[in-house]
């Protein structure tokens, strides 16, 4: 089994996965990715996590798969030996914008089975896994951090299959939180505002403008750090009578303001 604590980090081949995984690898962490991505083509993605001299190791899977999950994490058990964090990040934004009244099937299919059904069973798998190492691993103290969005609770109408999946893992951070608890496996979530990464250059100039005009107190972009930090303070132990417990790294989005 390895010295370092590990981390698996879903789909952290880019964006703000890979800014939580060069963080923790920052911090000692062995690192295991997860995403559906070419390695080829995120090789310098990856390097910049190797950077940091920890273990990395990379897994071409989808999560909505369960042979896919069940392989990375027998790999993650066969080759480190041990889980200490996992951070649910894998996630899509919708193809097309489409209104809630014109929608398809196949959309809501496509963003829930990711972001929703997918991240369920990882957790689910994953979290069995926790509950049988606290018996073999002395002191370790397994934690989970799921990554939402300010869509959790902010209402877009052209894009509600996101928004749906967004309160959708909410509800998974609270229930999974309460069902571990007996464990001392503590479950947490950070709730990103507007970052900056692949996801969103598509509508860069949209919230360049809103930005601007003041939507968020903090008037810039968030970055993958900003997420990656907060990720960093749950991981801490320095929070570990608190679970089901949310960080908005969002500017201050989320403020009622008149
Ligand atoms: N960028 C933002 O403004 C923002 C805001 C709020 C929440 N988020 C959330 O943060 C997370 C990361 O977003 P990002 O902006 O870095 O997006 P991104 O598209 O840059 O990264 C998402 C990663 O998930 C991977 N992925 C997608 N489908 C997968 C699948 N089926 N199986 C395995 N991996 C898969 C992708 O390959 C990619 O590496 C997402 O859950 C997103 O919803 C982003």
């Amino acid at each position: 089994m390895l010295e370092n604590r590990v981390a698996i980090v879903t789909g952290a081949a880019r964006g703000i996965g890979n800014g939580i995984a060069r963080q923790l690898s920052k911090e000692g962490y062995a690192i295991a990715v997860f995403d559906i991505l070419d390695e080829q083509k995120v090789n310098e993605n990856l390097d910049a996590i190797r950077e940091n001299g920890q273990p990395v190791m990379y897994f071409r899977g989808d999560i909505t798969n369960s042979d896919d999950r069940k392989a990375f994490v027998g790999k993650v058990m066969n080759d480190f030996g041990r889980i200490d964090v996992l951070v649910n990040n894998a996630g899509v934004a919708p193809k097309v914008r489409m209104d809630i009244l014109e929608t398809t099937e196949e959309s809501i299919d496509f963003v829930l089975g990711i972001n929703l059904k997918g991240t369920f069973f990882f957790t689910q798998l994953v979290a069995n896994v926790m509950i049988k190492e606290i018996e073999d691993i002395p002191g370790i103290r397994p934690k989970i951090v799921n990554i939402s969005s300010m869509s959790a609770y902010t209402s877009s109408t052209s894009r509600g299959e996101y928004c749906i999946s967004k309160a959708g893992i909410s509800m998974i951070t609270t229930l999974f939180a309460d069902r571990l608890a007996e464990y001392g496996i503590n479950v947490y979530e950070v709730r990103p505002g507007i970052i900056y990464t692949d996801m969103t250059s598509v509508v860069k100039d949209k919230y360049d403008k809103l930005i601007g005009e003041g939507l968020t107190p903090i008037k810039r972009w968030g970055y993958p750090e900003d997420i990656a930090n907060a990720v960093s303070v749950f991981c801490s132990d320095k929070l570990n009578f608190s679970t089901g417990e949310v960080i908005n790294v969002d500017g201050g989005f989320h403020i009622r303001r008149l």
